[in-house]
């Protein structure tokens, strides 16, 4: 497929240059309802994107053009979409409802799947249940996922998304189901430190999840967890008791010490960043328990079919990758900002980053030419309403802009008062500001009484005018449950692909963060008493070891660490 803008939407934004979001209102009663779409119980608003009467439409007759359908095939049948490493990406598989066979290099994938789920809800049951022991005897009743990137990010967001609130103070019904759950991914020993202070050693499993299992910092944790499970428990015991995995490495994490019948296996075709619905989605299962974790595929499985099935023009990943790749090709953002008005999607903002940004973060295509077209936004955000007191300044006076997604969940989990009405109140305020802004006439009329005037008033009203006519789109979920979820990060992945196949690249390599990895190694060696200084690398990387090596040195003399 040829990414290729088409004239006639190249004719549509030079057609909605001269014009503002306002305006196009003002021109059009119904562009609301013709622009807002209502599936499942959400609403998709993009009247408030930078589309005219025909936009949407050209940018549904490109995807089609540009052979979409036969890649959301390819990406369903399990295809060797991931063509740099010659695999399928099939995290689909991970959640299709049915059995029917899927067949990857002469295998049908979905009995695997299957077993993989069976294992997890037993280990899963029993964990939770307290009938599994350490190596004391004492029943396990704390659990710390170690691993880092996809390996942490989705299953630490669903985790920390869907966590009930703490039992009340006083109330005497102890717990009897569940475990606490913490993530450690930092190689900085602080994590680590921090998530074992309040953990018994001998009621404490690591779950350590590593597609590779070779990631110098989840390898490095997880040495250090055994070494702290060591001096509290003594070497007479067997602490590999306090150890399952999750990988697609088996044998790696058997010579670490992990006993096969704890090791929960993945797959090649389940990329690092999609891995949350595989069994490195086991600390979900541990903290919420099997069933919400199987509502959370569901509600995943329940966006697969709409995105398989559903005509383009109501199809709302489709939709939502449209107005994506319009926002970066055509109308050249380079950045793009999601803000959830929902303190449980604290998290989300990080896992979108890995996402998209290893998804799209590359400069050449499929074929290994390079991009022409400008594609790839950088993505950032916060929660809503606190990023309204950081950020939002610059969404609103700052000097280029950036179009915002809103995810508004619209009931409580747990209502106070007015509070979720007022949270609500904001966001749909948010995206009205940023569209409207605020003109120097009404600031004018607002600074009359001050007694201001001449070049002072000049200079007042300048600081206060928001240019408006900013972008974006809303999303109003009807509450955040595991169904819903597993609805919206699907319905990210699936718009992902949809970009990353328009902008003409694979999106499912990471090359890069490779390269980085790989340099990591030498350097560490080199900071070690008694290394040798490297010499293959250049001048300020060298002059910097050097530095860091005298900084150890004096702080040992000065009796530090
Ligand atoms: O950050 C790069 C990456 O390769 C991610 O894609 C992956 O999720 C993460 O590293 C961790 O890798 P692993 O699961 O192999 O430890």
């Amino acid at each position: 497929m040829t990414p290729a803008a088409p004239s006639d939407l190249a004719r549509e934004r030079r057609l909605l240059a001269s014009i503002t979001l306002a305006q196009l209102f003002a021109r059009d009663p119904g562009r609301f309802s013709r622009l807002s779409f209502e599936w499942d119980g959400w609403l998709f608003d993009f009247s408030k994107e930078r589309l005219g009467a025909d936009t949407l439409s050209l940018l549904v007759d490109h995807a089609i053009e540009s052979g979409l359908a036969g890649w959301i095939a390819a990406l369903f049948a399990g295809e060797k979409v991931n063509q740099s490493e010659r695999r399928p990406a099939l995290y689909t598989a991970l959640r299709q409802a049915d059995d029917t066979p899927l067949v990857v290099d002469g295998r049908n994938v979905i009995p695997d799947v299957r077993i993989a789920q069976v294992k997890m809800r037993r280990m899963a049951a029993q964990i939770r249940g307290g009938v599994r022991a350490g190596c004391t005897g004492r029943p396990i009743r704390a659990v710390v996922n170690i691993g880092i990137g996809g390996s942490d990010l989705g299953a630490h967001l669903v985790c920390s998304a869907l966590a009930e609130p703490p039992p009340a103070r006083g109330d005497a019904v102890r717990k009897t189901q569940g475990v606490d759950v913490a993530f450690v991914s930092n190689v900085d020993p602080a994590h680590l430190t921090r998530a074992l202070a309040p953990l018994d050693p001998a009621a404490t499993l690591f779950v350590v999840t590593s597609k590779s299992f070779t990631t110098q910092e989840t390898l490095a944790n997880a040495a250090s967890a055994k070494a702290w499970l060591v001096a509290a428990l003594g070497t007479g015991v067997d602490v590999n008791a306090h150890f399952m995995a999750t990988t697609a490495n088996p044998d790696a994490a058997q010579s670490f010490g992990i006993a096969v019948a704890d090791i929960l296996p993945w797959w090649d075709w389940v990329g690092g960043r999609y891995c949350l619905w595989s069994p490195a989605g086991f600390p979900i299962a541990l903290k919420l328990g099997f069933e919400r974790f199987e509502k959370l595929l569901a509600g995943a499985a329940s966006i697969d079919v709409h995105f398989r099935e559903t005509p383009f023009d109501r199809n709302v990943p489709v939709l939502l990758g449209l107005v994506g790749w319009w926002n970066a090709t055509h109308l050249k953002h380079v950045e793009r900002v999601v803000v959830p008005y929902s303190q449980a999607l604290a998290h989300l903002p990080s896992h979108l980053q890995q996402l998209v940004l290893e998804s799209h973060g590359k400069r050449v295509g499929r074929d290994g030419g390079a991009l022409t077209e400008a594609h790839s936004p950088a993505v950032w955000g916060d929660v809503g309403s606190n990023s309204q007191h950081s950020f939002f300044q610059w969404l609103h006076q700052g000097p280029r802009e950036a179009p915002v997604e809103f995810i508004v969940p619209l009931a409580a989990a747990q209502p106070i008062a007015d509070q979720q009405t007022l949270l609500v109140a904001n966001a749909l305020a948010s995206a009205r500001a940023l569209m409207i802004g605020r003109a120097a006439d009404e600031i004018r009329t607002d600074l009359a009484a001050t007694g201001l005037t001449g070049p002072e008033l000049d200079a007042a009203i300048a600081a206060r005018v928001c240019p408006g006519d900013r972008a974006s789109t809303m999303m109003l979920m009807p509450e955040l449950s595991p169904f819903r979820l597993g609805q919206l990060l699907a319905l990210y992945e699936h718009r992902t692909f949809v970009e990353g196949m328009l902008y003409g690249l694979n999106p499912f390599d990471e090359f890069g963060v490779e390269h980085g990895r790989t340099l990591a190694r030498p350097i560490a060696a080199s900071l070690s008493v008694g290394a040798a200084l490297p010499t293959d690398t250049d001048a300020s990387t060298r002059g910097l070891v050097a530095y860091v090596r005298s900084a150890y040195v004096r702080a040992r003399s000065a009796g530090g660490s």
